[in-house]
């Protein structure tokens, strides 16, 4: 089986190419090369009997899709994990906390001067649910670990939010509990070509007037935190294919 793993960000994916204070999560897979495509640098890899095809979309909902839609189409990746960090929109939610999402949506698609809620264009959905199998392997993993992972909807948006009032809407508006820049497009593109996706973030800040500053201090610890998940996960699915 052949699977995409993604972020957004170089610090999304560092921890499973990079040597920093953490050994690279790589250095579980072999045969490891580089593939330049369409304006970005893909990493094949296998880990034990899985293709892997690894990339950073660079930030924000057009790339994120290029990049997922790439990975689907170009590379033929049966399966998309998307890794890296979120703003907390649900007070409960602490940095490094984790965030699966069950659902996800666009707060900034905006044609309500039409008479369309928010998040809605005609023949799309507001919302795009993850799928269940992924969701249940990653509730086994954090059983099994005692991890407390939440299941929560996220609301996607070509926007840094560090203002409470706009936090406030969306969610209010979305019943939102974090808050990234990509889950939502990368959703869209799996969805239309009916390939099974999960979209998990660490929490890096609280979208507040604080958020630059927390982001730019735990994005590297809340992306490690995020990596690790998504490699037991791997784990799973290999054993779950190998079977
Ligand atoms: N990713 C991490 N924190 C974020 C925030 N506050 N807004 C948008 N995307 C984020």
């Amino acid at each position: 089986m052949k699977i995409a793993i993604m972020g957004a960000m170089v610090e999304e994916v560092d921890p499973f190419l990079s040597a920093g204070e953490h050994e690279p999560l790589l250095r579980y897979f072999s045969k490891h090369e580089d593939l330049e495509y369409a304006g970005n640098t893909y990493h094949l890899a296998r880990y034990k009997d899985l293709e892997i095809v690894l990339a950073y979309s660079k930030i924000g909902k057009v790339y994120s899709a290029l990049t997922a839609a790439t990975m689907l189409e170009h590379f033929g990746c049966e399966m998309l994990l998307f890794t890296g960090v979120a703003g907390a929109v649900d007070p409960e939610l602490k940095i490094g906390d984790l965030v699966a999402a069950t659902k996800l949506c666009q707060h900034d698609l905006d044609i309500t001067a039409f008479g369309h809620p928010h998040g809605y264009v005609p023949e799309g959905k507001i919302y795009i649910e993850a799928d269940r199998e992924l969701l249940h392997i990653a509730k086994e993993v954090a059983d099994e670990k005692g991890i407390d992972l939440k299941g929560g909807i996220i609301a996607t948006g070509d926007q840094f939010i560090a203002d409470p009032e706009r936090k406030e809407w969306i969610a209010r508006t979305f019943d939102a509990d974090a808050i990234e820049m990509e889950g939502a497009s990368v959703a869209v593109v799996c969805d239309a070509m009916k390939v099974p996706f999960f979209v998990l973030r660490a929490i890096s800040d609280a979208a507040d007037m604080d958020a630059a500053f927390d982001f730019d201090e735990f994005l590297k610890h809340s992306s490690q935190v995020s990596s690790s998940f998504i490699m037991a996960m791997l784990e799973k699915i290999n054993n779950s294919v190998s079977r």
